[in-house]
């Protein structure tokens, strides 16, 4: 296909009715639920029929094959070296459901020439576009570089703390950095770990105060988790998906209504643009 056609075909996908959404799971403090919720949240979308895949962006803590008990021989950093294909990077999990290891990829391919990272981000814009309804990120804790690229340039902002004050601090942090660095405004908040409803409200509140004070963001509250002694059971079992929070995380997503939410600017050049400053 020649670039013009290429291009053609881009603007094609991107005026499409059903974009595909990008979600991205973020958190100032570690240990809060990022991984399980996005494993849970891909597994909720999947049974609702859509073609999900998760990208396990936590290179430091890549958990996502631990849970699931699969492990990926290759990851992105291969795809763009060109070292894998990205059929030889996907994990089918079931059906509908599929993840890829990152690596450090995101951070790594930043240091490539220019056109040949254009090239590789329309590529696997592609593919990810053909084949998926949503694209899931488990990110690393805190505010790496390549964290807040991914996190300010998904149609889905999604900060999860647990009631925890170090948690809470955090994820305000992390919030009002993206919002003051790339001027994100719409985020999600999830409080994870709670005890009651109540207790997930007080933490939104606190951390509402400070975003309306201090910052120009937008906190959008979708919802707690309960804290489930079983659950751990189920991670060391491989099978991470409990009843009661998948059921959680089923209402957290109708509260998101991810299924209406307005396409914004194109996901891979968004990312590309912030990681090279441009
Ligand atoms: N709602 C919950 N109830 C009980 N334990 C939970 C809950 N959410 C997470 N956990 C536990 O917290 C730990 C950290 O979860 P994980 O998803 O790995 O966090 P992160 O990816 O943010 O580091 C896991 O061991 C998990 O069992
Ligand atoms: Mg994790």
């Amino acid at each position: 296909m020649s670039l013009n056609q290429q291009a053609t075909h881009l603007k094609h996908r991107e005026g499409a009715p059903a974009g595909t959404r990008y979600i991205a799971i973020a958190s100032g403090k570690g240990g809060v639920g990022k991984t399980i919720l996005s494993l849970s949240a891909g597994r909720c979308l999947a049974e609702s029929g859509k073609k999900v895949l998760i990208i396990d962006a936590d290179f430091g803590l890549s958990n996502v094959h631990l849970m699931l008990g699969i492990t990926p021989r290759k990851n992105l950093a291969h795809f763009f070296f060109g070292e894998a294909t990205f059929d030889e990077i996907t994990v089918q999990v079931n059906d509908n459901l599929s993840f890829i290891s990152s690596g450090n990829g995101i951070y790594e391919l930043a240091k490539l020439p220019k056109e040949q990272i254009l090239n590789l981000v329309r590529r696997l814009q592609e593919l990810a576009e053909d084949n998926y309804a949503y694209v899931i990120f488990d990110t690393p804790p805190g505010i790496h570089e390549d964290t807040v690229a991914v996190v300010s340039s998904a149609d889905f902002p999604l900060v999860i703390t647990t009631p925890e004050p170090t948690a809470v601090a955090d994820a305000y942090a992390l919030i009002k950095i993206i919002n003051k660095e790339n001027d994100v405004k719409d985020f999600y908040l999830v409080v994870n770990k709670v005890e009651s409803e109540r207790e997930g409200a007080k933490v939104y509140e606190s951390i509402r105060l400070l975003t309306e004070k201090y910052t120009t963001a937008k906190l959008n509250f979708v919802g707690t988790i309960r804290y489930r002694k079983s659950l751990i059971r189920r991670i060391i079992e491989q099978n991470p998906f409990e009843k009661g929070f998948m059921g959680d995380v089923y209402n957290i997503l109708t509260g998101m209504d991810v299924e209406v939410a307005p396409r914004r600017r194109s996901f891979w050049e968004s990312v590309l643009a912030r990681l090279l400053g441009r």
